[in-house]
C-alpha cells in the first residue's frame, strides 16, 4: 500500500514540481534543450559563494564577450579581472582563466564529462564538479551546497548540528539522485531551496514534499540544518593614501596574487590591522613623505570573515611620484577595481 503520508521523499515529485515551476536562468537550457558545457560551467564558478541575482548581469557580459572557452582562455588576464571587478572572490577569477587556457590547450576545447575529470581542473571542487557532470552531461551526481544541505537536513530530519551532520546530507542525496534526469534534479532542488525552503518562513504547503518531509511533519523544518552560532566577524582598521598627479592620474597598486582582492587594483594603504592606525603611526607605511590632510569619515567594508574601517589621507598638492600605476578616475570603470577600492574612490571623489 503507498499512502501518501508514509512514501519517503522522492525524485519523482520533485521533478513533477521543476517542470511546471523552473527559474529561467540564463545559463540554463529549455526544457528539450541540450545544455552547453561552457556556460554551466561559468555559471557554477560564478554562483560559487554568489546569488543568482549578483551573478546574471555578470554572467551576461561574460558570455558576450567571450562566447566561448577558447575566446575566455586567449582573453588578457587583466581583462578577465577587471570583468569580474564587483562579484568578490577574485581568487576564482584566476582559476577561471587558468581553466579556461588548460580546456583549450590541452582538451581540445572540450569538458571532462566526469566528475573525476571535472574535479582536477582548477577551481572545480565537489560542488562544482557534481554540478557540472550532472547539469551538462545528465550524468547521476550530486551537487551539495548550502542550499541543497538544508532542504535535505529538513527532509530527512537530519538534527544533528553542522558539519558534522554533512555526511549523512551527502549520503541521503546520492541516494535520491536519479539516473533519468539527474541535472534537473540537482537544478530542482537549488530551486526548491531558493524559492520555497528558504531559510527563513519555508512555504511548506506549496512544497511537492510537503506531506512526505519528516522535518515538517515533526514541525522543526524551519529549525534545520542545525548550525553553531555564528561568531562576530572581526573588526580591522588600515589606512589609505590618495594621490594625484599633475594631470589628474591617482595612484593605485596591484595586490599580490596569493592574499584577499589577489591581483586586484587598490588604493594604496597600510596593512591592516586589529586597532585604529593614528595618523602618525600610518605615516610610516605612506607612499610619500609630504603633507596629508584627513578625511573625516571613514570606509566602512564587510568582508566574509571580517569588517574593516579605512581612513583616508590625501595628499595635498600634486605628485609626480610614488610606486604602482597611475590611472584616470574616468578610466576607473573599465579597471579591475574590487568592491572595497570602489568605496574609497567614491568616498575621495563624492564626499559619500
Ligand atoms: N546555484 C548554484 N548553481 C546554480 C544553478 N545552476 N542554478 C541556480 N542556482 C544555482
Amino acid at each position: 500500500m503507498t499512502e501518501s503520508s508514509t512514501v519517503e521523499p522522492g525524485a519523482a515529485s520533485l521533478l513533477a514540481w521543476y517542470d511546471r515551476h523552473r527559474r529561467d536562468l540564463p545559463w540554463r537550457a529549455r526544457a528539450g534543450e541540450i545544455a552547453d558545457p561552457y556556460r554551466v560551467w561559468l555559471s557554477e564558478i560564478m554562483l560559487q559563494q554568489t546569488t543568482v541575482q549578483a551573478v546574471i548581469p555578470y554572467f551576461l557580459r561574460f558570455l558576450e564577450r567571450w562566447p566561448t572557452v577558447e575566446a575566455l582562455a586567449a582573453a588578457p588576464r587583466d581583462d578577465i579581472m577587471a570583468a569580474w571587478a564587483g562579484l568578490g572572490y577574485y581568487a576564482r577569477a584566476r582559476r577561471l582563466h587558468d581553466c579556461a587556457r588548460l580546456i583549450a590547450d590541452e582538451h581540445g576545447g572540450r569538458f571532462p564529462e566526469t566528475e573525476a575529470g571535472l574535479r582536477a581542473l582548477p577551481g572545480i571542487g565537489a560542488y562544482t564538479s557534481g554540478a557540472i557532470a550532472a547539469i551538462a552531461f545528465n550524468r547521476p551526481a550530486a551537487a551539495v551546497d548550502g542550499n541543497v544541505e538544508r532542504v535535505m537536513a529538513r527532509v530527512y530530519a537530519i538534527d544533528e548540528p553542522m558539519p558534522q551532520g554533512k555526511k549523512a546530507i551527502r549520503s541521503r542525496t546520492d541516494n535520491m539522485v536519479p539516473t533519468d534526469r539527474p541535472g534537473d534534479f540537482a537544478q530542482a532542488l537549488m530551486d526548491l531551496g531558493a524559492t520555497l525552503c528558504t531559510p527563513r518562513k519555508p512555504a511548506c504547503g506549496l512544497c511537492p514534499w510537503r506531506d512526505t518531509c519528516l522535518g515538517r511533519r515533526a514541525g522543526i523544518a524551519e529549525t534545520l540544518p542545525r548550525t553553531a552560532p555564528k561568531k562576530e566577524r572581526p573588526h580591522k582598521h588600515g589606512f589609505t593614501f590618495w594621490l594625484v598627479r599633475p594631470d589628474g592620474a591617482v595612484l593605485l597598486r596591484t595586490r599580490p596574487d596569493d592574499g584577499l582582492l589577489g591581483g586586484m587594483l587598490e588604493v594604496p594603504s597600510t596593512p591592516w590591522r586589529d586597532v585604529a592606525w593614528t595618523l602618525d603611526e600610518a605615516m610610516a607605511h605612506a607612499p610619500l613623505s609630504g603633507s596629508w590632510r584627513l578625511l573625516p569619515d571613514v570606509v566602512r567594508h564587510g568582508f566574509t570573515h571580517f569588517t574593516i574601517d579605512l581612513k583616508v589621507a590625501v595628499l595635498v598638492g600634486e605628485t609626480t611620484s610614488g610606486a604602482g600605476a597611475w590611472h584616470y578616475p574616468d578610466d576607473f570603470d573599465a579597471l579591475a577595481l574590487p568592491t572595497m577600492t570602489r568605496k574609497v574612490v567614491r568616498h575621495v571623489l563624492t564626499g559619500r
